[in-house]
């Protein structure tokens, strides 16, 4: 590697959560095949249909009691952990598998399972089993005024002037199992690249984006990263 590394950005998406149990998005048993994104993932779902798209993220809150992180998970944690320069790990997942493993270096740019928002006052809080259209708010006590706190599709993602900032300042950017279909995550490697950093792609299968990476490695995340991460700070 030519230029020393001293910053680096971590993007995952549902691909490091796979070997937890979780159901990617794009494979052919993934969460869309059952829902079209349309009817569960936009702000005009919500809209029309409370109910269900109510069911479907408090079926998805409730599987995260049954899934534990992973071998990848743990090993960014570790990374995080011992890393001495500027880390940032943006994930695009809503589950809390990696600050169950304890990465703290962490923004969640598509929201949280474990997070309602309320409609009514506006304010964000930690919310924990079912949520339904009934649910009050823990803030100002507005009753079905509180949404899942996930971006769906048409809206905007969260922490994006920090993350570019990052982004721009990297000298390493790393992205893990995801597919490279959604923007502006799939955008994050241009950048980076532009600004001069090295990129790595560690994935099951080549992303959308693949050619844009410096380097890829090809296979799952849970044997991937421990082995990079061992690269990085030693075993
Ligand atoms: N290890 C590494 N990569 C894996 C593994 C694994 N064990 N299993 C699957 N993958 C890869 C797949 O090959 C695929 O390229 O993970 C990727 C998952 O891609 P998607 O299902 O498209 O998920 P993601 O990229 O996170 O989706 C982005 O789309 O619908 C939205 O908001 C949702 O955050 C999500 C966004």
């Amino acid at each position: 590697m030519s230029r020393e590394i001293r910053n680096i950005v971590i993007l995952t998406g549902a691909g490091v959560s796979a070997e937890s149990g979780l159901a990617t998005f794009r494979a052919a048993d993934g969460l869309w095949e059952d829902h079209r994104v349309e009817d569960v993932a936009t702000p005009e779902a919500y809209r029309r249909d409370p109910v269900l798209v109510h069911r479907f993220y408090d079926a998805r809150r409730a599987r995260l009691c049954e899934v534990e992180p992973n071998a990848a998970h743990k090993a960014l944690a570790r990374l995080d952990a011992e890393w001495p320069g500027e880390l940032l790990l943006v994930t695009q997942n809503v589950d809390d598998l990696h600050e169950r493993a304890g990465s703290k270096r962490l923004l969640h740019m598509h929201g949280e399972l474990t997070s309602g928002w309320c409609l009514a006052c506006g304010e964000r809080f930690a919310w924990e089993g079912p949520m339904g259209e009934g649910a009050s708010c823990l803030q100002c006590g507005e009753v079905g005024q509180v949404r899942p706190d996930i971006v769906w599709f048409g809206e905007m993602p969260y922490d994006m002037d920090r993350i570019d900032e990052a982004l721009r300042r990297a000298d390493l950017f790393v992205s893990i199992g995801t597919s490279g279909a959604v923007y502006p995550a799939a955008g994050f490697v241009q950048t980076a690249r532009c600004c001069g950093a090295r990129t790595l792609e560690m994935n099951l299968d080549p992303s959308i984006g693949s050619t844009l990476f410096d380097e890829s490695r090809l296979g799952p995340a849970g044997k991937l990263v421990p082995t990079w991460v061992a690269e990085m700070i030693g075993p």
